[in-house]
């Protein structure tokens, strides 16, 4: 006998389950907020269209970061990560077969505030790298502050509450250029393994070919590539400062057997001396504190060597 299914109640959550995408152009505002609000408590991730920063912009950004990777070795390791620095800033590969090893190399150096910044790790070559990285530096900061507002606004805050936790003006912003060739050994290699962002929010571009990947509901969901979107990961910061309302999302990145993958993710990341926890005015009785405060570098090193965090 055939069973009749009920349209209404098969698996709703299969419907559902794909990543918020989010117009941030729509004149509602109030319906901007509440979306990005509900996603970052539902999914730690979202994906934001008509976002403000010129797709021009974008262009450049990738073209800068695709040339970088181009260049010969020796070019390269001109702005490599110092050997034995406890920084992490700089270019680092992990291009050679090690079993259970990542498959990538990348680039890291902080983007702003300026008296942060150290221009002996942003490359020379491409000549035009500096420009495009300065531009993009400031879209992505109002960007990052136009969300950050809306989830402060979401925890009954004022608009500016979540990037004065952060460390207001101090906020480090942090830019990683990934690129993750073709890898062509018959088992899934992981460009990078899984993990929540130690900062507070980030903010990701990619080339067309998937990879990024979230943990939800038990199982792993492929974040899709979508022209013109820019992704938008809650990290732990995010979740600490809002007493856990918002989610830290787990995720990993894959590589392609046969295409070259590229990621340019911002972090947006606490000064190192702020201290981290629940923000004071969400604490009551009925919403006790989740976490202990503690500063970020401490939180930092604390996760790095997987020491316990209360
Ligand atoms: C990461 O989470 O560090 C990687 C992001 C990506 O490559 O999409
Ligand atoms: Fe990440």
């Amino acid at each position: 006998m055939e069973i009749e299914r009920d349209q209404h109640i098969s698996p709703p959550s299969l419907l559902a389950q794909t990543i918020p995408i989010i117009d941030l152009s729509n004149l509602d505002e109030e319906l901007v907020a509440r979306l990005v609000v509900q996603a970052s408590e539902e999914w730690g991730i979202f994906h934001v269209v008509n976002h403000g920063i010129p797709l021009d912009l974008i262009r450049r950004l990738k073209e800068v970061g695709t040339q970088f990777f181009e260049l010969p070795e020796t070019e390269k390791k001109s702005v490599a990560k110092q050997d034995g620095s406890k920084d992490f800033e700089g270019y680092t590969t992990n291009l050679k077969y090690v079993e259970g090893e990542v498959w990538t190399e990348n680039l890291f150096h902080r983007i702003w505030p300026p008296s942060c910044i150290n221009f002996n790790y942003w490359p020379k070559n491409p000549p035009h790298y500096r420009e495009v990285i300065e531009e993009y530096t400031e879209d992505t900061k109002k960007l990052s502050e136009r969300i950050l507002g809306y989830l402060s606004e979401g925890l009954g805050l004022p608009r500016e509450a979540l990037i004065q936790g952060l460390g207001g003006e101090s906020t480090e912003y942090v830019m990683r250029i990934n690129n993750y060739p073709p890898d062509t050994k018959p088992d899934l290699t992981l460009g990078v393994p899984e993990h929540t962002d130690i900062i507070g929010i980030t903010i990701i571009i990619t080339n067309e070919v998937p990879g990024l990947q979230i943990f939800k509901d038990d199982r792993w969901f492929d974040v899709h590539y979508i022209p013109s979107a820019i992704t938008v990961n809650i990290g732990d910061q995010i979740m600490r400062l809002s007493n856990g309302k918002y989610k830290n999302v787990l995720h990993r990145a894959i590589v392609d057997k046969e295409k070259q993958r590229m990621s340019w993710p911002v972090f947006v990341d606490a000064n190192p001396d702020v201290v981290i926890g629940p923000l004071p005015e969400l604490i009551t009785c009925s919403n006790p504190s989740k976490f202990k405060p503690i500063t970020c570098k401490d939180f930092k090193y604390r996760r790095l060597l997987k020491l316990p965090i209360e």
